[in-house]
This record gives C-alpha cells, sequence and structure tokens, in this order.
C-alpha cells in the first residue's frame, strides 16, 4: 500500500513518524475518516471542514491548504486503486523533546493512507446490530475529533466480549452518541429522534448529510437528547457514520427493537444515503 507520510506518497514500510511526536506522546491530534465507495468519496467536503474546525479549536495549523490535502486523498485512492474503504487523514501538533506545555512554532505531522473495507455488504447493513449500553467514559470536548480513543477501544471490546456488536455511550440517563457513530431513534408516529449538536458529541458529517435528506424527504426530525427509556421502547433505532453509513439497531441492551429486524423507515433511510452516496 502507498501511503502519504513526511510530506511524501511511500511505501507503507518506508512510512516513519518521530518517537517524539505529541500525537503519539500525549494524543495531541485530530482525524478523520472518508468513506469511499465505488472509488469516490463520501460527504469529504464536511470532513475537510471538520478537521479544520478542530484543529482550530486545537490552535493547531492546517498542514496544507483543503485544496491540497484532497488533491493527496484522491491520489492515494488512485495510487492504491481502492473501490471500497475510507481514506483516513490525521494531523498531530508535530514533534519537540516531551513538555505538556509546547512551543509555537511547531511543524504539525501530517499522515494520510487508504484501507480497504467493505461497507455495503456486512451484517450491519443487511441484518442490524445490538448495542451496550455503558456510561460515556469521555471527555467535556467531544466535538473535537480527537485521536484519544481509548474510552472508544475499552468500551468497544467489552461490548464484543458481553455478545453486543458496539455501543452506545449514556450521560445523566440520556444517550450521547455511539462509541463511534451517531445515535437515532424512530417513535411509533415515525419522527426522527437524535441529540442536537453540542460539545457533548461528535456533529457527525453522515448526520449533517441525513439531516437533509430528512428535509428533502418530509421525514420529521426532532433535535434533542433521548431517554435509555424512550431508546429502549422506540419502534426503530439506528446508527450513522463514514464507515457504518445508516445501520439499524435492532437490540439496545436486552430490548430488542421491531422484532429484532431493520425498521421501515430504517431501510428507508438506508436506500436514501445509498442514493445520495451513487
Ligand atoms: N467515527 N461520533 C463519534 C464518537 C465518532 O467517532 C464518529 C465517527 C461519529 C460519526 O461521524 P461521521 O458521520 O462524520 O463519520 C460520531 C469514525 C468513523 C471513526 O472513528 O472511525
Amino acid at each position: 500500500r502507498v501511503v502519504y507520510c513526511g510530506g511524501e506518497f511511500v511505501s507503507e514500510h518506508e512510512a516513519r513518524i518521530s518517537m517524539f511526536d505529541r500525537g503519539f506522546l500525549f494524543g495531541d491530534a485530530v482525524y478523520e475518516v472518508t468513506a469511499v465507495i465505488g472509488g469516490r468519496m463520501v460527504d469529504n467536503d464536511l470532513h475537510l471542514a471538520r478537521l479544520e474546525r478542530s484543529l482550530s479549536e486545537l490552535a493547531i495549523p492546517m498542514p496544507l491548504p483543503r485544496a491540497e490535502i484532497e488533491a493527496i486523498q484522491h491520489a492515494l485512492i488512485e495510487k492504491n486503486q481502492l473501490m471500497e474503504g475510507t481514506v483516513y487523514l490525521q494531523v498531530s501538533r508535530g514533534e519537540e523533546d516531551r513538555e505538556f506545555v509546547y512551543s509555537a512554532d511547531l511543524k504539525p505531522t501530517f499522515i494520510a493512507f487508504t484501507q480497504a473495507k467493505n461497507l455495503l455488504n456486512n451484517k450491519g447493513q443487511t441484518a442490524g446490530l445490538a448495542v451496550n449500553l455503558v456510561e460515556d467514559p469521555r471527555w467535556n470536548r467531544r466535538d473535537i475529533k480527537t485521536i484519544m480513543l481509548l474510552g472508544q477501544v475499552m468500551a468497544k471490546r467489552d461490548a464484543k466480549a458481553a455478545g453486543f456488536d458496539d455501543t452506545w455511550f449514556v450521560e445523566d440517563g440520556t444517550i450521547t452518541e455511539g462509541a463511534s457513530s451517531t445515535a437515532y431513534i424512530v417513535t411509533n408516529d415515525k419522527r426522527i429522534i437524535t441529540r442536537a449538536n453540542s460539545k457533548a458529541i461528535l456533529p457527525g458529517c453522515t448526520r449533517a448529510a441525513l439531516l437533509r435528506l430528512c428535509s428533502t424527504h418530509g421525514v420529521a426530525l426532532e433535535e434533542r437528547a433521548f431517554t435509555i427509556a424512550e431508546a429502549q421502547g422506540a419502534a426503530e433505532a439506528f446508527q450513522t457514520s463514514a464507515t457504518s453509513l445508516v445501520t439499524p439497531i435492532v437490540r439496545i441492551g436486552d430490548v430488542s427493537l421491531n422484532g429484532g429486524v431493520p425498521g421501515p423507515l430504517t431501510r428507508q433511510l438506508q436506500a436514501y444515503y445509498l442514493e445520495h452516496v451513487n
């Protein structure tokens, strides 16, 4: 595989990052994941806009202008002949001796790579997933897409060990979001409910695209927090992300939804989203 590292395209075996990189030592870095379907990037403008926002919240400069980053993404897809999968971008503050307080003149470290992955034809897309519910273990700036993902790593490990496919996080009795996705429920009168954007969740790019599709297709939507009881009593549920697209949720904790199969409105939204992607 060809990757982008140190300002050039190199084989993944030649790519080198300093052990003093602040991304490695402090998790002082942000990332983006863009889906690639049929060789084309999905909602990439939204991902590049969010990258710029995450960096600006941390006062890390953009490593390159947006157009150049996009050109690198396209080149990687081309060089690796990627048809379906993801393009990953990561920017760290840069490297220097380990001190919490950083110097003003650091040069950000920028890497990018592609990863082949089956996004369309998998268990989540077809049969739906079961999610575990756990207290949200994360810090209070979840709107920044940082690489500090240990809470997510541990939650997903625990979910797997307990026989679940994924995890939804809970705070003060309400769902914040999925461990790596945005969470939604569908009420009996066919309204979609998802939490409003704030520092409590990552503003999902797939969420933004789906909300636009709901408005285009006249699907009713409410942006507000919802409780565990509402989620477990919902007609349907689903989650979205660059890698999971629109994925049905058929069980929340020990409660099955819609008889354990993906609901009709969820299926409709999957179809709208695939239309938007293709
Ligand atoms: N995760 N919330 C969290 C905590 C996430 O990590 C993600 C995405 C999302 C959905 O965002 P988007 O629709 O822009 O992908 C919400 C990516 C896929 C990841 O970490 O691999």
